[in-house]
């Protein structure tokens, strides 16, 4: 099946800062209509992020394990995960204030959804060192892998045969 998870994250990297971003605006500027700018991306940022854990799990069981990416994909899988139970949090407490962030909830609403933006630009930060530095899920670079491991016991059996020869 195809790997759907480099489409996804860049929808919600994307949708979820942008919450973040017209929420603070809303506040600082006091101009309320903003929030449901806020409101909407928060809605769609954090269907897509579910979406993203779903698809990263399923893009782990593909990925090469060469040693950069063993170091790094369980910090980029957990944070992934955390963002996504964030901003699930900031949306089911949103929803239960109409979608209006409450006066009283401001500053602990957004302190959690700044940890949030940090939590999800690092995941997609360490995402990218995964696949640009370390080649997780690139094809050519599993290829190159395989080709290695090949030549490699090829290289075992004829040592051992030579060995046995003399
Ligand atoms: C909100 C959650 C997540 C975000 C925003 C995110 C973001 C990213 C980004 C930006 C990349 C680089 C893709 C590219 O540049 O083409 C990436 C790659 C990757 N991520 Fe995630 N990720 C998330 C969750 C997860 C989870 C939970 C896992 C599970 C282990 C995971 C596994 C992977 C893998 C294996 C790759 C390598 C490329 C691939 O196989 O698609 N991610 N991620």
């Amino acid at each position: 099946m195809l790997d759907f998870h480099p489409f996804v994250v860049g929808f919600a990297v994307a949708l979820l800062s942008v919450s973040v971003l017209f929420d603070i605006l809303a506040v600082t500027t006091d101009r309320p209509h903003l929030q449901t700018v806020g409101w909407w991306n928060l809605f769609l940022g954090f269907l897509v992020a579910l979406f993203a854990v779903i698809t990263g799990l399923y893009a782990k069981n593909s990925a090469i394990f060469t040693e950069g990416v063993e170091s790094l994909l369980p910090y980029h899988q957990y944070l992934g995960i955390a963002t996504a139970v964030i901003f699930t949090v900031l949306f089911v407490w949103r929803s239960s204030m109409d979608r209006r962030i409450r006066q009283k909830w401001r500053i602990l609403y957004l302190t959690v959804a700044i940890i949030g933006t940090i939590t999800l630009l690092t995941t997609g930060f360490i995402g990218g060192q995964l696949v640009f530095e370390h080649g997780a899920n690139v094809q050519e670079v599993k290829e190159l892998q395989q080709r290695i491991e090949h030549l490699e016991s090829s290289t075992i059996s004829r040592d051992s045969s030579v060995t046995d020869q003399n």
